[in-house]
């Protein structure tokens, strides 16, 4: 078969590491991909804004597969373009996309549901907005609707923070996204993603994963896209994760099922696990990043296989087989992220890692000769796999030792969560 795959991140990579090991693969295109998947696959300077343009790439190809790794192209409705040309997508269409592009809309999914998460108010004009601070006080968590790249939410310790955040969206630090802002109950507890592969019915549940949104360690400084990432979660007990299955995943599936919009692709629950049980923080409708390049670590089945039966409506067919490992990735990011940085900086030692249980995945780079260069925030990440959290990490950090790379940075705590009381 041969396959379109959509990004040009860690994410990405990972996915086509993973679908190259498939004998099913006949050939990779990925758009645009970066330094690293230009191994894997042919990249290709597509525009995938231009729908049309994506379509008849695929036509001309023969592609019988596309897989959209972020969410930008998904609420932009490049799903619905390409099964109007026939063509098998992973990914919800632009409506189903609205999980992710817009949190009134999942709030309205989860009041109509019955799904668990924080409590809410909605407005579009600031003075209702701070009327309703008055009533809930502090801590709060204040959110732009709309995709605002993870720098839309500010979870607020006291009024005057919230208020500011609130006046910011209002004033339109954040475009059309902060147009329409969601208030919400502070939520506490642990977090920890779930991710279902969905095919508008039947779901089957990826291991739990858990990442580390903040820049430093200790969870402190800016949120970022996510600095690192392991799985399966110990937080996640199996009961807990059957619990969410069960009312927050099931649910919403049924929900946009019934509403006649039903959701096909990878839903991401972001979770809190409160004293009360699991409650919805907010859905993506993608891979996490990099989340997904830990998962992919533990599959043993063929992840062409697990995403044909997605975008085809067959997952009630396939069970896939998790290796009963841990995987922890760690994210290298160019000093000064999530702030500026600076690109072109050279990167060396990546000849001396990879083994059966370490992986180096790009997800900022791009070749000049025979040089890897820095081209974005996130640029490299090094992903382990090991019998305890403990090993996957002892060899993740080994590994990053090895890099030559002196612009760079990354967490030195990845995984303290699940070490914590094991050291
Ligand atoms: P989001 O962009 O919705 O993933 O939010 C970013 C981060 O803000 C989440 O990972 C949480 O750490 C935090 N957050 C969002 N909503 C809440 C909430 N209701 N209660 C507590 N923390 C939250
Ligand atoms: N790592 C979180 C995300 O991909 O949104």
């Amino acid at each position: 078969m041969r396959v379109l795959l959509i990004g040009s991140g860690g994410r990405e990579h990972a996915l086509a590491w993973a679908l190259a090991r498939s004998e099913r693969l006949e050939k990779l295109y990925i758009a645009p991909g970066n330094g690293g998947t230009g191994a894997l696959g042919e990249n290709v300077a597509l525009d995938v804004s231009d729908h049309d343009g994506v379509a008849d790439f695929c036509t001309a190809h023969g592609i019988g597969l596309v897989v959209v790794g972020p969410e930008a192209p998904l609420v932009a409705g490049i799903t619905d373009r390409l099964r109007a040309a026939g063509v098998p997508v992973v990914g919800p269409s632009r409506i189903a996309a609205q999980l992710e592009g817009s949190k009134a809309f999942t709030k309205a999914l989860c009041d109509e549901m019955g799904i668990p998460t924080a409590a809410y108010g909605k407005f579009t004009a600031l003075a209702p907005a701070l009327d309703y601070l008055e009533t809930r006080g502090a801590p709060i968590v204040v959110k732009a609707d709309g995709l605002a790249a993870g720098k839309g939410v500010t979870v607020a310790a006291t009024r005057d923070e919230a208020e500011a955040a609130l006046r910011a969206c209002f004033d339109g630090a954040f475009g059309d996204a902060g147009a329409e802002v969601v208030i919400e109950e502070c939520l506490v507890g642990e977090e920890a993603s779930l991710f279902a592969l969905c095919d508008g019915e039947s779901i089957v549940l990826l291991p739990p994963a858990q990442d580390h949104k903040r820049a430093f360690d200790g969870d402190e400084g800016p949120n970022t896209g996510g600095m690192g990432a392991y799985a399966p979660a110990p937080v996640m007990t199996a009961a807990l994760v059957d619990r969410a299955a069960r009312e927050i995943i099931e649910p919403a599936i049924r929900g946009m099922a019934a509403r006649g919009t039903p959701f096909t692709g990878v839903l991401f629950a972001g979770l809190m696990i409160t004293a009360e049980g699991p409650k919805l923080i907010e859905f993506n409708t993608r891979f996490g990043d990099p989340e997904c390049q830990a998962l992919l670590m533990l599959l043993e089945s063929d992840l062409l296989d697990l995403l044909e039966a997605t975008a085809t409506g067959a997952l009630s067919t396939v069970s896939p087989k998790w290796r009963h490992d841990f995987a922890l990735s760690v994210v290298l990011a160019a000093k000064g992220y999530p702030g500026a940085y600076a690109k072109d900086t050279v990167i060396g030692g990546l000849d001396t890692i990879g083994s059966d249980d370490v992986v180096v995945f790009h997800a900022g780079t791009r070749r000049e000769g025979d040089a890897v260069l820095a081209d974005g925030g996130r640029v490299l990440n090094v992903v382990a796999r090991g019998a305890t959290v403990a090993e996957a990490r002892q060899r993740a950090y080994d590994a990053v030792a090895a890099i030559d790379w002196p612009d760079g940075f990354c967490r030195r705590d990845i995984g303290w969560r699940a070490m914590a009381g094991t050291d």
